[in-house]
């Protein structure tokens, strides 16, 4: 099988130095290799990390309260289009990131993608403590990271091009198509806006209720088989436990386990067309051991998203 591989070195989303640093992490502890030579795919795309650092707009004042909004915007827009080429292509799409605003980009180009060569619309798993649907106007923080679900579903809108409106309808994505798992920390306005639209979401409380063998379950009938699924892990999805270096680390995640079962679910569909892993940041642990947990717990959730663990 093709992978197209996008490695974003890009921290711009959120203010924490270091998670830029995630996807070189990732790769050097061995990634890239053990999918070409365990997994047996055949890689395309970026041979080394690319940090957009051209990209970077001087001087760029808060908009609707967003931070580094033509900066963030820029970046995905060239993220968009690198995703849309692997994925046009056909191939099997991996982004390693880099904080979460980057799914802007790495969605926007896969929906672009599958709409012209399978005339479908992809369906979003979204893996994570948080709900990142804010809009600029709801965010307390005003973190691009906390936005990237509003702008693709059209729940927030760019007002000019420099600034997230070249995501157009072809790039977007329908929000009954969406679902959540993992949540623990969402927003009093996004809890609205999840209601609001009726976005099907398992939270950590349906994680211990159900067992996340049902939980699957649910969210797969959910998008209806034979639907392109894009995977977008965020890091933070997993229990401090096993991944404690990253941004906004929260209690009462996911087990590792846990995480690698949503993975090999998702894999075993056969419908996966673009992962995501995003959030690593290895310069946030307190101690060096729990960075190495970290990037290996997110080589694990890839490996496990590309097949590995089944038989
Ligand atoms: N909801 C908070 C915010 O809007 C936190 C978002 C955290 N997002 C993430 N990708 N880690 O700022
Ligand atoms: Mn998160
Ligand atoms: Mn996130
Ligand atoms: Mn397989």
């Amino acid at each position: 099988q093709e992978l197209g591989v996008v490695a974003v070195g890009f921290s711009g989303g959120q203010p924490k130095a270091g998670v830029d640093n995630g996807p070189q992490a990732l790769i050097q502890s061995g990634l890239l290799g053990q999918i070409n030579t365990e997994l047996g795919y055949k890689l395309h795309g970026d041979s080394e990390v690319q940090y957009y650092k051209d990209l970077a707009v001087a001087n760029d004042a808060d908009h609707r309260g967003m931070k580094n909004p033509r900066t963030v915007s820029a970046v995905n827009k060239a993220i968009s289009q690198k995703t849309y080429e692997q994925s046009v292509a056909g191939r099997l799409t991996l982004t390693l990131g880099g904080d979460h605003s980057i799914a802007i980009g790495t969605i926007s180009g896969t929906a672009k993608a599958t709409r012209e060569r399978l005339g479908r619309e992809i369906a979003v798993i979204w893996v994570d403590a948080h709900a990142d649907i804010n809009t600029p106007e709801s965010s307390d923080s005003g973190n691009i990271h906390g936005m990237p679900v509003a702008f693709l579903t059209g729940l927030a809108k760019g007002d000019s091009d420099d600034a997230f409106g070249w995501v157009k309808e072809e790039h977007q994505l329908n929000i009954k198509k969406l679902v959540y798992i993992g949540l623990r920390d969402v927003d009093v306005g996004e809890k609205k806006i999840l209601r609001e639209h009726g976005v099907k979401a398992f939270s950590m409380f349906d994680v211990d209720r159900y067992g996340i063998g049902r939980v699957m379950e649910m969210a797969l009938a959910h998008i209806g088989a034979d639907t392109p699924i894009h995977l977008s892990f965020d890091i933070d999805a997993l229990d401090p436990t096993w991944a404690p270096s990253t941004g906004t680390p929260v209690r009462g995640g996911l087990t590792l386990r846990e995480g690698d079962y949503i993975c090999e679910c998702i894999h075993q569909t056969g419908n996966l067309i673009a992962v995501d892993l995003v959030e690593v940041n290895p310069a946030l642990a307190a101690t060096e051991a729990g960075a190495q947990e970290t990037v290996r717990a997110g080589c694990s959730i890839v490996r496990c998203a590309l097949g590995e663990t089944l038989l």
